[in-house]
């Protein structure tokens, strides 16, 4: 093993937690021991990945069963897990950081968090978790496995649709821009209010999390009839295609055609309904879709890219997609690529500063969206950019570290450091 690869293990080790729940024991790791000390959703996908590319496969097991532990009876799985709840109230009331962050689980009002003890948040984040099954499935040919996790993947994936397909056009619709793991990138600008900038991005934030919480009560329907944020998100939609044709191979692999059916069919409806209305043709990009009447976000994000990692996405539109964006050195191709926000959009902050304070998602490169991209550019024929990628990925990994974001334009590290999805990099 290189010393990148060792590296990345020892830290995802480290990251580790136990935890006891029902008689069993499960482990996960955590993003960052400092600044994100529970176990997130998409975080702990790309944990199992990491881990199984570096020949653990067990404990990459491990890794999904700790996730799967927590579904709800509907087959929900929340975005953050509260495993250790002691933990909770120190980092709501010691950290201002947690203070201003922790609107988002149900009961008490933030400051009174400690008396219902959440164990999960309210939300979801992008659906992940086939394709890192399938990843372990891959690298272990264990059909048992399979088997063991498939009917809960089914349930989650299935409740995914039922509950956030709102108006039936296959398309999810996320209820804030957490759930699509990009936080603060300027995509959901517009649809928050920020455009004419009368409130700070923060606390933009912070008040559609306190109407979804205390006059929505969190539910999907009552916020698409009265809410004032739900967006398809290509990002998340994407993932969410790319998942149902993992859902659906490790569903053929094990024999089960009900399963198989559904994911198929799912993941093409969802496929044809993301060209047909997110893809502009003036600009070869696809927008995210806001509101009842899907008006479209015209402005050039990473999300604006995601669709390329479906493998059955349409010839023409990856070569646009790559050719006029992914390699423009005007927009997503900078020094160290691939930024998260076009470099001439006018919000394009490779420090991650807005007004003075640090804003994720608004420029800086992450090395999940560059894993998806990477894996994309190879799986659509174009190695060579995803080899350069690679390169300069690596490049900031062995100089850095493991970092939350790097500056795409000098390839400073930025955020939480010994961040876990940044071992990610030794796949690509
Ligand atoms: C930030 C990221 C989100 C991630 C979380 C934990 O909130 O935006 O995508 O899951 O940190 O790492």
């Amino acid at each position: 093993m290189n010393d990148l690869s060792s590296k990345a293990l020892k830290l995802l080790h480290e990251n580790t937690q136990t935890a006891e729940y029902k008689g069993k024991i499960y482990k996960f790791s955590v993003p960052s021991k400092e600044i994100y000390p529970f176990q997130w959703l998409w975080d702990s996908c790309f944990h199992a990945i990491s881990f199984s590319v570096l020949g653990e496969n067990e404990r990459a097991k491990e890794e999904l069963r700790s996730l799967l532990a927590k579904q709800a009876d509907d087959g929900a799985i929340y975005h953050i897990t509260f495993w250790k709840t002691d933990k909770l109230k120190d980092y709501l009331f010691l950290s201002t950081r947690g203070f201003g962050r922790f609107l988002e689980n149900r009961g008490f009002w933030l400051p009174l968090n400690f008396l219902n003890s959440p164990k999960t948040t309210a939300y979801t984040q992008p659906p992940v978790l086939a394709k890192a099954a399938e990843k372990i499935y891959e690298n272990s040919k264990d059909k048992d496995f399979v088997r063991e996790i498939l009917p809960a993947l089914f349930k989650y994936y299935r409740w995914l649709y039922k509950t956030r397909d709102l108006d039936g056009d296959n398309l999810i619709s996320i209820l804030t821009p957490i759930e699509s793991g990009l936080d603060f990138c300027p995509a959901y600008d517009e649809a928050i209010g920020y455009k004419n900038k009368f409130l700070p991005l923060f606390l933009r934030s912070r008040w559609l999390q306190f109407l979804n919480k205390f006059i929505f009560n969190f539910d999907p329907y009552k916020i698409y009839k009265n809410g004032p944020f739900h967006q398809k998100d290509v990002l998340f939609n994407s993932i969410a295609i790319q998942a149902l044709f993992s859902l659906a191979y490790l569903a053929e692999e094990i024999g089960n055609k009900e399963i198989y059916d559904w994911a198929h069919d799912k993941a093409q409806a969802g496929l044809r309904s993301l060209c047909e209305k997110s893809y502009d043709k003036e600009t070869g990009l696809f927008y995210n879709l806001s509101g009842k009447e899907d008006k479209a976000m015209k402005i050039k994000t990473i999300v604006s890219l995601m669709p390329l990692i479906i493998s059955q996405l349409p010839a023409n539109i990856a070569r646009r997609l790559v050719q006029e964006h992914i390699i423009n050195q005007k927009e997503f191709y900078t020094p160290y690529p691939v930024a998260s926000v076009s470099w001439d959009e006018a919000v394009f902050a490779p420090d991650s500063l807005v007004d003075g304070h640090l804003r994720i998602w608004r420029g800086p490169l992450s090395m999940n969206t560059n894993w998806f991209l990477v894996h994309a550019l190879r799986e659509h024929g174009y190695a060579d950019t995803a080899d350069e990628i690679t390169k300069k990925s690596r490049e900031l990994a062995e100089k850095h570290g493991f970092w939350e974001f790097y500056n795409p334009l000098t390839g400073e590290p930025q955020g939480a450091r010994d961040f876990g999805w940044a071992t990610l990099v030794v796949d690509m």
